[in-house]
């Protein structure tokens, strides 16, 4: 008998139907069911693996990034099996849960001010980067900058999502933070169908979808607030912003109606799939990827009561979304 090891196990994470009223099937890829409990443990895995065939990263090095949570604990749950240590620059915006969970894996954490833009010195980034430049034998995999993060994407999740819905898929819908996960899986879609419409999805007051003139918003793990050679907009069909109200006020009817107790990009992304159902057609095949769960957001409070005020968003031609 082979068994696997938990690195092995990154990745082949469920495909699984959401009973939306809609003419479309609906499917939610539970990448919060990877051993880190996020989508990041697969581009993680990918830039470390990376690093270590071409020499970056040597054995009893140090893996310095910056993350607002989850590729910070794919890199600690890593190192922690492959034995590097791991230091993570982080800001306040970050969940508690988050927080602990790198420690819990032994990783390092510093903590940063919240900063608008990324050049700015005191930024999580840079002070990510001027600690790697400081650290010897020290890799940085540069998440916000390094397009092998897009590459990390496109090998690994976009084969999957096309192979698990055997080439029917028609829509896909990705929370956008780096730009990784949509920029790698839509190419993967498009050079197999150029039809499937790929939508990225942010939060309102971002950079991007601010025009330049972005606002604290407290949705946690995408947001597009910088420019990087990463985002690959010639295979996104629509940036498709949401607010805090819609992107969070749908998480307690995901978690209490569908049982579903995903986090806060995830409820972006299923509030951007309900506002479409409208285009959708009978024979559809949508994708939405669950990042994280809601596990990692307990103390949030966001799944607490259903906000009556969020009912009418979620309303489409008269028809309750809820079945
Ligand atoms: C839960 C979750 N969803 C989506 C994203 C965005 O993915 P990407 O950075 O590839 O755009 C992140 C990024 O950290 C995330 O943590």
């Amino acid at each position: 008998m082979n068994y696997k090891t938990l690195l092995e196990s990154i990745g082949n994470t469920p495909l699984v139907k959401v009973p939306f009223a809609s003419p479309a099937t609906i499917l939610a890829k539970l990448e919060y069911l990877n051993p880190g409990g996020s989508v990041k443990d697969r581009s993680a895995l990918y830039l470390i693996e990376q690093a270590e065939r071409t020499g970056m990263l040597k054995p009893g090095g140090t893996i310095i990034d910056a993350s607002s949570g989850n590729h910070g604990i794919a890199l600690a749950m890593i190192g922690a099996i492959k034995g590097y240590k791991v230091i993570i620059t982080v800001t306040p915006k970050c969940s508690k849960e988050k927080y602990q969970t790198m420690i819990a894996y032994g990783a390092e954490l510093i903590m940063c001010p919240s900063r608008e833009f990324m050049e700015d010195p005191e930024s999580y980034h840079a002070q990510a980067v001027a600690l790697h430049k400081r650290t010897p034998n020290s890799f940085m995999p540069d998440q916000y900058y390094n397009v092998e993060n897009r590459n990390a994407h496109y090998a690994w999740l976009g084969s999957e999502i096309w192979k698990q819905t055997e080439g029917k898929i028609t829509h896909l819908f990705v929370g956008a933070g780096t730009c990784g996960t949509v920029s790698g899986v839509g190419r993967y879609l498009k050079e197999q169908n150029p039809n499937v419409k790929v939508y990225a999805v942010d939060t309102a007051t971002s950079f991007k979808s601010s025009n330049g003139n972005p606002k604290p918003y407290k949705i946690e793990g995408i947001g597009i607030d910088f420019v990087n050679e990463i985002a690959d907009y010639s295979v996104i069909d629509e940036i498709l912003p949401v607010t805090d109200a819609e992107g969070l006020g749908i998480l307690p009817v995901l978690s209490q109606r569908y049982g579903l107790l995903v986090g806060p990009s995830s409820g972006a992304v299923a509030a951007s799939v309900i506002k479409k159902i409208p285009t959708f057609k009978e024979g559809d095949l949508v994708v939405m990827i669950c990042g994280d769960s809601g596990r990692a957001y307990l103390t949030k409070n966001f799944y607490d009561t259903v906000d009556e005020r969020i009912l009418p968003a979620l309303q489409v031609e008269n028809q309750i979304v809820i079945e």
